[in-house]
């Protein structure tokens, strides 16, 4: 086996918060009277509060100060962290608790690796902080992804060196970052990746079977 340790991203990955973001951005780029629409919000994946914040603001005619920024980046949490509320242990497929049991099972040990200030709330919202040996998110960063901080930290947590590390990341700024921590990634869903992940997988299912042997993986 290739690797010790496996850092996942959340948001994309482990569980799916994209309608909650987008609903919750709607309301701002409103505010702002930016055109938002499911383009914009891809651009918004893995990366933070305040940079996705910019992306929206970009076709914005309107300016704000920072502090007026400040407070919109708030007010979207507010609604981000009411939607998280009717997030519960379903939220997180049967598939998924099975492929990290599988994994930690053959010895790995798993990480999350989020650029999110929320990771620790969802985790316990999805009742899966016990899947984990390390937890690394938005409050333990000053650089989100595609910066290498997040990774490094999370390999750091699990005391492994980056070779030994696969990310597992939805977003290409992930897939930028684990290359820039000097790590295998596996990519899942449907991103347009800017370069080929070390595996392309449809979701975190089919992990163990890559990883493992048997079926489903594609190099
Ligand atoms: C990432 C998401 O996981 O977390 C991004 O992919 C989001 O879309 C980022 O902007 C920050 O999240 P939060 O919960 O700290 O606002
Ligand atoms: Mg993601």
């Amino acid at each position: 086996m290739k690797y010790k340790g496996i850092i996942f991203d959340l948001d994309g990955v482990l569980c799916s918060t994209d309608r909650f973001h987008y609903q919750a951005w709607q309301q701002t780029a409103r505010e702002a009277k930016a055109p938002f629409d499911e383009t914009v919000n891809q651009r918004l994946r893995g990366v933070s509060r305040m940079e996705s914040l910019e992306i929206i603001l970009e076709k914005s005619p309107l300016t704000f100060t920072q502090p007026e920024k400040e407070r919109l980046a708030e007010e979207k949490n507010e609604r981000y962290r009411r939607l998280l509320q009717q997030m519960t242990p379903a939220d997180m497929p049967a598939g998924v608790r099975e492929a990290l049991r599988a994994l930690r099972a053959a010895g790995l040990k798993l990480a999350v690796g989020s650029s999110s200030k929320n990771a620790g709330f969802i985790l316990k919202q999805l009742d899966a902080e016990q899947y984990f040996d390390a937890v690394c998110d938005g409050t333990r960063i000053t650089r989100s992804k595609p910066h290498p901080e997040v990774f490094v930290k999370a390999a750091g947590m699990l005391g492994l060196p980056a070779e030994d590390c696969l990310v597992v990341e939805d977003a290409p700024a992930g897939l930028e970052a684990a290359r820039a921590a000097g790590m295998d990634c596996a990519g899942v869903g449907d991103a347009r990746w800017p370069f080929a992940p070390a595996y392309r997988l449809p979701d975190v299912t089919a992990l163990p079977a890559a990883l493992l042997g048997g079926e489903g993986a594609r190099r």
